[in-house]
């Protein structure tokens, strides 16, 4: 079987979480700061704040942002739940604005239209690895003087005329066991303002400076110096994995016919997380998965329904009309890209596709 995902582990993880392991120091040590170190490097920002996962980091960022009930935070419904979820936690309320046909990324046009007086915040989601359109985003978010918060949680690595994802306002990643770095589970906040930092900081330790004395209600959103030792063993070879990504989606713009290939817009650097495909509207995609599993290829359906129609999401956004997120609900199929494929593995995934 050609897995969709398969993690990339070799000596250094095993190595670096059993020197962990013997050092004693399993929470709060160097591996976190080192991390943290790392992403804020290649981030180009001043901080990198580690938590539990991606969603806290998403959770964590919003609460340092300030944002709570009251608030409107304008998002994709073509996204993880967690991008919609994390708004629900702080008790703001997520709108929506439609997608791009082409790159199933955030419509700045709609997202411009959906600003209202009480729009706190937009969180584009650089979906499957490519940047979404960060000048449009960027110049709405300063009309209106509003923060951006980037989901790049699939995106580590991926560029915008040049600057990382993750730089144009406050940043979250998710370290996820099937993401480009991974560390099992993970999450990374980055930003360029000190005061955000300090308040992520804080919150993530229980609203803890000094010992035992509570500033404010916190949360325990920490990462353990086990998992951050194997981010940072990702994170040695992430230039690497990222140019065999590119690499195999490249192979697969090439041989596959008949389906419609990803959309790359000029001036971004995709890190395909995923290389999604799109269906011809007649094609039975639950067929087409059964056929491709029986071929031994792995497939994923990112995501099978908009954020919008879950009871939970209604309940607080009202019901919505986002008819091209639930076309690409409909049509999208994503297929192995991950750095371990061979060349006749992407032979078996063309033809296989191909042949559909
Ligand atoms: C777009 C998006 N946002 C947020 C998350 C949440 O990350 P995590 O699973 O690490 O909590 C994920 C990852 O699964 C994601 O793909």
């Amino acid at each position: 079987m050609i897995p969709l995902s398969r993690p990339w582990i070799g000596p250094e993880e095993k190595a670096a979480v059993i020197e962990v392991l013997e050092s004693g120091m399993l929470v709060q040590g160097p591996r976190v700061r080192a991390l943290e170190d790392a992403f804020a490097r290649l981030i180009g920002v001043r901080h990198a704040i580690a938590t539990s996962s991606g969603t806290t980091a998403l959770h964590l960022a919003m609460l340092a942002h300030g944002i709570g009930p009251g608030d409107e935070v304008i998002t994709s419904p073509f996204t993880f739940i967690a991008s919609v979820n994390s708004i629900l936690y702080t008790g703001a309320t997520p709108v929506f604005a439609d997608i791009d046909e082409a790159t199933f990324n955030i419509d700045p046009a709609k997202l411009e239209a959906a600003v209202t007086a009480r729009t706190r915040a937009v969180m584009p989601v650089h979906l499957y690895g490519q940047p979404c359109d960060m000048d449009e985003i960027c110049a709405a978010a300063r009309h209106h003087g509003l923060v951006v918060l980037e989901d790049a949680a699939q995106a580590v690595g991926a560029t915008y005329h040049g600057r990382q994802v993750g730089s144009f306002g406050t940043g979250i990643f998710s370290l996820y066991a099937t993401k480009n770095v991974m560390s099992g589970e993970g999450g990374i906040i980055t930003t360029d303002d000190d005061e955000v930092a300090d308040r992520a900081r804080l919150l993530r330790n229980h609203g803890m400076r000094d010992r035992y004395r509570y500033e404010t209600l916190g949360y325990n959103f920490r990462l353990t110096d086990v998992l951050a030792a194997i981010g940072l063993a990702q994170f040695q070879r992430l230039e690497e994995a990222t140019r065999l990504r590119r690499a195999n989606a490249a192979a697969l713009d090439e041989t596959l016919k008949n389906v419609v290939t990803p959309v790359v817009k000029p001036g971004r650097e995709h890190v395909w997380h995923q290389y999604t495909i799109r269906l011809d509207p007649q094609t039975d995609r639950n067929h087409a998965v059964k056929v491709l599993h029986d071929e031994g290829i792995g497939t994923g359906i990112f995501y099978p329904i908009g954020a919008h129609r879950f009871p939970h999401v209604s309940k607080a956004v009202g019901e919505v009309d986002m008819p091209v997120t639930d076309r690409a609900a409909e049509s999208v199929l994503s297929l192995p890209v991950h750095p371990l494929l061979s060349p006749r593995d992407l032979e078996r995934i063309a033809a296989a596709v191909n042949a559909l």
